[in-house]
C-alpha cells in the first residue's frame, strides 16, 4: 500500500467529481450488463426510489434508533416485520437488520454457538481455545458461503464440509454422518451462491428435529425473491420457517429485494435466539450497550430505503419482478442450451446460472469472452461458467449469447491454451 501525501483540502465539488469519474473510467461496463455479480437491478423506479430515501435520512444512525431516531426505528421494525411475514415466522419471533449476508451469518452462528453453550453449560467445554477441548462445529454443503468459514475463523468453530448429489444440492446423508455432540449448526442455502440451487430445505429440517440441532438457512441471495417465484408458479422449493427445524434465517435486502447496499436481514425463530446474538457490554463509564449486530453506528438511509422499496413494489410488484427474471432466465437457459458444446450444471432455482462443457476448456472460452469486455464469473468444481441475473442482463443478452458461441467457436478451432483464469468471488 502506497503512503499518500494527506490532502490540502479547499478541493471543490466539480473538480472532485470529474476526479473520481476519472479513477472510475476504466470499471467494468456493470451497466450495460457484462459484470455477472455483486450489483443488482430491477427497474428505474425502484432504483430511483432506493436512491431518494437513501438520501432523505442519510446523515440518520440506526444505532440511535431507539434514543434519537424514531422515524428509522419504526421504518427498521417494520421492515423486519415484514420479513417475518414473508418468512411465514411464527409468534414469539424476531429478527435484526444487519449490513449485509456476512454479518447476518456471522450473528446467527454466533447464536448458535450460545444455544450450545448454554444446553452444555456445566457438561463439556466449548471453542477450540479450551485446551484440549475440539472445536464446536457447523456442518454445511461443500457449497455455502465462505461467511460460514469467516465466523468460523473469528470464533475458533470448525467447518465441516460435505459433499452434494447428482443435482448438485447438499447431500444430507452425508451431512447427517458428520455432525456429531459438538455441532453448533447444519446450514442449507436457498440458493447456494455456485450452482444456484435450494438445497434440500425439508430434509435438513428433518434431520434438525430428529437430532435437536440448529438448522440456518442461508438465504442471503434469494431470500427476498424466492418467495414470489413460488407464487407466480414457478415450482421453487420452499425453505423457511414453515419447516419446522428452521431456527435462523439470513436474507439480504442488498441483493434480490432490490434495496440499497448494505442492506441484510437475520430472523431467529425464537426471540431467546436474538437475545443470544445480541452483545451487551456494560463495564465502562458510558453506560449499557447492546446491538443485535456486529456494526455499531449504522446507515439510517439504508433503513429507510428497504423501508420505502418495500412498501413501493410490495406483493405486485416483487410478483411482477419474478415474471420478469423468471422469464429472463429462461431465455438465458434456452439461449445456452441452443449452443453446441455448453452444459448446464444445475437447473437454476432463480436467476443464478452455472455452464460449463464437455468437450472444450471452458476457462479457454471465459478468457475469450473476457476479450471481448466481458467479467467471467467462474466456478471450479465443475469448471464453469457463473452468472446471477437480474433485470440488468436482460438488454445484454443477445451480444452474451452471441459472443459466447463466437468463443466457443474460437476455442474449438484454435485450442484452448493456458486462459491463466481461476476462480474467485
Ligand atoms: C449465499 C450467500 N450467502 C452469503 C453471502 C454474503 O453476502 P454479503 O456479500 O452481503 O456479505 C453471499 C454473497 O454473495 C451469498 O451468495
Amino acid at each position: 500500500m502506497t503512503r499518500h501525501p494527506f490532502p490540502a483540502g479547499g478541493t471543490a465539488w466539480p473538480e472532485l467529481e470529474s476526479h473520481m469519474r476519472a479513477v472510475s473510467e476504466q470499471d467494468a461496463d456493470w451497466r450495460g450488463g457484462r459484470v455477472p455479480l455483486f450489483v443488482f437491478k430491477n427497474d428505474a423506479e425502484t432504483y430511483e426510489i432506493g436512491r431518494k430515501a437513501y438520501f432523505a435520512f442519510f446523515s440518520e444512525n440506526a444505532l440511535g434508533r431507539k434514543r434519537a431516531f424514531h422515524g428509522i426505528g419504526q421504518m427498521e421494525e417494520e421492515v423486519l416485520g415484514y420479513g417475518l411475514d414473508l418468512f411465514g415466522a411464527p409468534e414469539g419471533a424476531a429478527g435484526a437488520f444487519s449490513s449485509g449476508g456476512s454479518e447476518s451469518i456471522f450473528m446467527a452462528m454466533k447464536a448458535a454457538r450460545d444455544a450450545w453453550r448454554a444446553a452444555h453449560a456445566g457438561r463439556a467445554s466449548s471453542g477450540a481455545a479450551d485446551t484440549g477441548a475440539r472445536a464446536l462445529n457447523i456442518v454445511m454443503p461443500i457449497t455455502a458461503h465462505p461467511a460460514f468459514d469467516k465466523a468460523a475463523d473469528a470464533m475458533d468453530l470448525e467447518i465441516r464440509r460435505a459433499p452434494l448429489t447428482a443435482d448438485r444440492r447438499g447431500d444430507v446423508a452425508a451431512m447427517a454422518a458428520m455432525t456429531d455432540a459438538r455441532t453448533i449448526a447444519i446450514i442449507g442455502s436457498a440458493p447456494c451462491f455456485p450452482h444456484g440451487v435450494i438445497d434440500p430445505i425439508q430434509a435438513l429440517s428433518d434431520l434438525a428435529v430428529e437430532r435437536g440441532l440448529w438448522l440456518h438457512v442461508d438465504a442471503c441471495v434469494g431470500g427476498w425473491m424466492a418467495p414470489f417465484f413460488a407464487r407466480i408458479g414457478r415450482g421453487t422449493p420452499a425453505f423457511d420457517f414453515r419447516f419446522p427445524g428452521v431456527r435462523s434465517l439470513s436474507a439480504d435486502l442488498h441483493k434480490f429485494g432490490f434495496c440499497p447496499k448494505p442492506a441484510s436481514t437475520v430472523f431467529y425463530r425464537d426471540a431467546a435466539d436474538l437475545e443470544r446474538a445480541t452483545f451487551r457490554a456494560d463495564a465502562w463509564p458510558s453506560g449499557a450497550f447492546a446491538t443485535p449486530t456486529l456494526m455499531g453506528t449504522r446507515p439510517g438511509g439504508a433503513v429507510a430505503a428497504a423501508w420505502a422499496v418495500l412498501n413501493h413494489l410490495g406483493t405486485s410488484g416483487y410478483e411482477e419482478a419474478a415474471r420478469r427474471l423468471g422469464a429472463m432466465t429462461d431465455a438465458y437457459v434456452a439461449g445456452l442450451r441452443a449452443i453446441d458444446g455448453i452444459t448446464l450444471w444445475a437447473t437454476p432455482d432463480l436467476t443464478i446460472i452455472n455452464y460449463g462443457s464437455e468437450s472444450l476448456d471452458i476457462y479457454a472460452v471465459a478468457k475469450q469472452l473476457q476479450a471481448r469486455g466481458w467479467v467471467p464469473g467462474l466456478t471450479r468444481d465443475p469448471k464453469g461458467i457463473h452468472a446471477m441475473l437480474s433485470m440488468l442482463h436482460e438488454p445484454a443478452r443477445a451480444d452474451y449469447l452471441a459472443d459466447l458461441a463466437r468463443a466457443m467457436a474460437q476455442v474449438r478451432a484454435e485450442g484452448a491454451g493456458e486462459s491463466g483464469l481461476s476462480a474467485q468471488y
